[in-house]
């Protein structure tokens, strides 16, 4: 059975990634399907996250990542997927949840939407948080993957990638007194 995991992923957290693997051992195939223009300030393009989400289920072979825009179920239809593959952390998402998987079904009756629970150590981590974290310059250390963590950091400070390398010896600015 081919499974999609549609999401933002902006940016991929340890809690996706949990259900990634999670997902990878029940269905002979899972789909992680990033929406295109889910908001209007991402912090990452979708083309970063889809390279991102290769790169950490690259040790999973039956893992396919793409990007998608319009109708999920849409999407789901054209790659043969016949369940989607939502998480929930705690009762707070159910409601969305629920509504979202009955708007779906509603559209697509064949597609069935399975949920399964992260572990609990992720269940208070959300992209949107872990991005308001980072973007006050708090710690995601354990909440994302080191490349994304790392990957953050870049965003938020260009200068990042440079620090480590031998320091540039700047000319002093002082005017010389005449
Ligand atoms: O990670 P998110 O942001 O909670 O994922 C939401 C997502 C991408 C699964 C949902 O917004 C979606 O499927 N959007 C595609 C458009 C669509 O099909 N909308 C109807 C959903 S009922």
């Amino acid at each position: 059975m081919i499974a999609i995991y549609p999401g933002s992923f902006d940016p991929p957290t340890n809690g996706h990634l949990d259900l990634i693997e999670r997902g990878s051992k029940m269905f002979e195939e899972l789909a992680v399907a990033v929406l295109r223009n889910s908001e209007k300030h991402p912090m990452f393009t979708v083309g970063e996250r889809v390279d991102m989400l290769k790169t950490l289920t690259s040790h999973l072979d039956n893992i396919r990542v793409a990007a998608f825009e319009g109708l999920m179920v849409e999407f789901a239809k054209s790659i043969g997927a016949s369940c989607v593959l939502r998480g929930i952390r705690a009762v707070s998402d159910y409601e969305y949840e629920l509504q979202m998987a009955l708007m779906n079904r509603k559209i697509e009756p064949a597609l069935e939407t399975v949920f399964m629970l992260p572990a609990e150590k992720y269940s208070y981590v959300s992209s949107r948080l872990v991005r308001e974290v980072a973007q006050h310059g708090g710690p995601v250390k354990g909440l994302v993957p080191e490349l994304v963590e790392q990957a953050m950091l870049a965003k938020l400070d260009p200068a990042h990638k440079l620090r480590g390398l031998p320091r540039i010896v700047q000319p002093s600015r002082r005017k010389k007194k005449a």
